[in-house]
């Protein structure tokens, strides 16, 4: 049974559809919810859930992303992670952190890379007048929000649309595509999925 450390900043409800999926013949199991926030709303949920809970504030760290670093691998270490799910986690790690958990690290962004790494996404896709948008799940690399694709979810956009609309639309996808995402991940099989 695979080990995963999920690490948010938020909400989480990414987190909760990876845990609730996570029973089972699923082949991993969560064994720690990790922010980088302590007021992230998913840390209660977590916790609610029954599952280990930790939070290594950045802001305790202004400017040294090394020493940041090194207190995340020290909080997540001790649980023996196999993977490293990233979910919705606002943080940009350096090679070092990435280099620790090569190969096992994956994460979910709001768009269908490689188009809009990095932040507002679903405001330059409306800017762009594209048509479609959507999210991917992929592994980790060094460079941001790049990395193998292990899959991705499309969606129309709307007439209409606004940033807000068009990531409700995205998020309903992330939810089925991230838990679909990691099982096949964990069961050690990186073919991609696609989905819409
Ligand atoms: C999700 O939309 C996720 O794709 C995004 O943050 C949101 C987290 O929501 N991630 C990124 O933008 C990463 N660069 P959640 O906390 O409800 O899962």
């Amino acid at each position: 049974m695979k080990r995963v450390a999920i690490l948010i900043s938020g909400g989480g409800s990414n987190m909760v559809r990876l845990v609730e999926d996570m029973i089972g013949d699923h082949p991993a199991r969560p064994v720690l919810v990790l922010a980088n926030n302590p007021s992230a709303g998913g840390l209660a949920k977590a916790a609610a859930m029954g599952i280990a809970t930790a939070v290594v504030d950045h802001r305790d760290f202004k400017g040294d992303r090394e020493g940041f670093e090194k207190a995340l691998i020290s909080a997540i270490d001790p649980f023996e992670p196999d993977i490293l799910a990233l979910a919705g986690f606002m943080r940009i790690l350096t090679p070092v952190f990435v280099g620790h958990y090569a190969e096992r690290m994956i994460n979910i962004h709001p768009s269908l890379l490689p188009k809009y790494r990095g932040l507002h996404t679903h405001a330059r896709a409306l800017e762009a007048g594209d048509d479609e948008a959507g999210c991917t799940v992929h592994e980790v690399t060094a460079e941001l929000d790049d990395g193998p694709i292990l899959g991705q979810a499309r969606v129309p956009v709307k007439a209409g649309d606004t940033p807000d609309t068009l990531s409700a639309r995205v998020l309903v996808q992330e939810h089925k595509l991230y838990p679909m995402a990691l099982r096949r991940f964990a069961s050690g099989d990186k073919s991609p999925i696609l989905l819409g």
